[in-house]
């Protein structure tokens, strides 16, 4: 009787196994809470442009990391977090993507390019101090950091390039991953022309898929948040480089309004190839 209960048991894993490999059992064609983490992408059994949802329980009984974090500006006093790191719930859906793009309820996009990953091993944080969403500490201005925020163990930066160096890709109000291409989504803001590596364009390039790509858009790729798409930095770095410089320097220099944050360490050398890439989108020199 006991062997015929394990062989069952044995034949639905393997049967829940192939529909794993099929179609992602964890996915859900629509939101039921408001806690359900939306996923699009290079997921097996989700059609191109759209997305399905994973519930938070479902999330939780995924393989689990846990750590004490004392490095996150996210939070201000060391906590425990847990929670799946991306690249473990990109397997779990089956993706073969090489870059995961973490999209905010401000539209707000952190880009982790495989290189990130390996690197960093960023985690989708399911509890802070055993706690869910509710309990969560707020942000600086008093928001939540839900339903989720994404941090790591430890942050050491891997790269540097002129004065950026890279940097925490720590995003909070987190409501989507994207399972995406690198070639296509950094491909969408690739300079215009064809530059040798370590020019000056090569580098405002590596420094933009990190930094302005968050929040400044090519066209339906990159951050929705600022409203103001690449071919219009691309413009001002081109008809007003002293604007451009003095604006991602220290936009609240020029008006206190201002939300974007300020680069105060970028170096001449970090504004040049800044201006030089963006220079590569402006009108006349393709
Ligand atoms: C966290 C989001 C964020 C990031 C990252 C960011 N920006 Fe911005 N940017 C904004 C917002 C929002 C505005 C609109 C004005 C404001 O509130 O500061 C803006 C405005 C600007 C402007 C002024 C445009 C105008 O028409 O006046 C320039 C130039 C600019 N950004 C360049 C950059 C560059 C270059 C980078 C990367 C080095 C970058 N931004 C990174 C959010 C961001």
């Amino acid at each position: 009787m006991k062997r015929v209960v394990a062989a069952l048991i044995a034949t639905g894993t393997l049967l829940l196994y192939a529909q794993t490999a099929a179609h992602s059992p964890l996915l859900h064609a629509t939101r039921q809470a408001a806690t359900d983490l939306e996923v699009g992408g290079a997921i097996p059994g989700v059609a191109a442009g759209t997305g399905q949802f994973i519930s938070y329980a479902e999330l939780l009984r995924l393989p689990q990391v846990t750590y004490t974090v004392s490095d996150d500006s996210n939070f201000p006093t060391p906590v425990r977090i847990s929670g799946v790191t991306l690249d473990q719930l990109r397997r779990s859906l089956g993706s073969d993507a090489d870059l995961v793009v973490a999209i905010c309820e401000d539209k707000y996009r952190a880009n982790y390019p495989a290189s990130y990953l390996a690197a960093h091993h960023p985690v989708l944080v399911l509890t802070v101090n055993g706690k869910s969403q509710e309990d969560w500490p707020t942000t600086h201005d008093g928001g939540s950091l839900g339903p989720y925020v994404i941090s790591h163990a430890s942050f050491t930066p891997s790269f540097k390039v002129a004065s950026h160096k890279d940097e925490a890709q720590i995003p909070f109000q987190v409501v989507r991953l994207d399972f995406r291409s690198e070639s296509q989504v950094f491909g969408a803001i690739a300079p215009h022309g064809s530059f040798a590596p370590g020019s000056p364009v090569m580098d405002g390039y590596r420094i933009a898929q990190q930094n302005c790509y968050r929040c400044h858009n090519m066209g339906e790729e990159g951050g929705h948040m600022a409203s103001l798409p690449w071919l219009v930095l691309a413009a001002l770095a081109k008809g007003n480089p002293e604007f451009f410089a003095n604006y991602v320097r220290n936009p609240q220099a020029l008006s206190r309004q201002n939300k974007m944050p300020g680069n105060p360490g970028y170096d001449e050398k970090t504004i040049a190839a800044l201006r030089a890439y963006f220079a590569t989108f402006a009108g006349g020199d393709k």
